[in-house]
């Protein structure tokens, strides 16, 4: 009878102290962080924080790009050539407190944009789930995701997703609406499942 009061004890202190491991996605504190020049990671970003909750913030650069595409394009080489790091104006308060951390951003120069890796350098997200997700004019993430995994060496990275976005080089700026948005938020319902985000 005695023995059977002290393991009573025993797991009620465990499930009151979570010891079962047993967090639920929807108990978890979700981030999502985004870059985006013509709004199209922006929608993807809006999609996920719809369909996972968690708190939204675009990065901002202390010196924005031109807004000419073909000398921002010259930057961006530029400083990829030098591993320069943009500073960011954008400051994420206590990103202790998150869990799991979105990290969003468009293909440039077949790369993760340089304001990325600042971000990547300045925050620490050792111990955290982090899911990249990308838009593109057609030629794919390039090596965006796997400079995901060599910032974040230490975090659990999750499959990434990505989508055809905007062409900025032949003026295609903004095309997540209509009939191109709905086929993006089923696309994006269905690896938020997949990576079990979503039920
Ligand atoms: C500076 C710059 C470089 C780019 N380089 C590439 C590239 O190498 N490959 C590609 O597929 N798209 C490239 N793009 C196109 C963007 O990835 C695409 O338009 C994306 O959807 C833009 O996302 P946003 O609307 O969130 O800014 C580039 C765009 C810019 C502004």
């Amino acid at each position: 009878m005695k023995n059977l009061a002290f393991l009573s004890i025993i797991f009620a202190l465990c499930m009151s102290s979570g010891c079962t491991n047993a967090q639920s996605m929807s108990e978890k504190k979700i981030l999502i962080v985004y870059l985006s020049r013509t709004y199209n990671t922006q929608a993807i970003a809006e999609i996920i924080q719809k369909n996972s909750g968690g708190t939204l913030v675009a990065l901002e650069l202390k010196q924005p790009y031109p807004e000419n595409y073909k000398q921002t394009v010259q930057q961006v080489v530029d400083e990829n050539e030098s591993g320069y790091l943009p500073p960011l104006k954008t400051k994420i308060d206590s990103i202790e407190k998150y869990d799991v951390i979105f990290i969003g951003f468009p293909t440039w120069d077949m790369k993760m944009p340089p304001p990325m890796k600042s971000f990547l350098h300045e925050n620490n997200l050792s111990g955290k789930t982090v899911i990249p997700f990308n838009t593109n004019a057609g030629y794919g993430v390039g090596s965006g995701f796997k400079t995901v995994k060599q910032l974040c060496p230490d975090s659990k990275v999750l499959e990434g997703f990505s989508i055809t976005g905007g062409i900025e080089r032949d003026g295609i700026l903004f095309v997540m609406k209509g009939e191109k948005l709905k086929e993006a938020e089923s696309e994006v319902k269905e690896w938020l499942k997949k990576i079990k985000i979503m039920q």
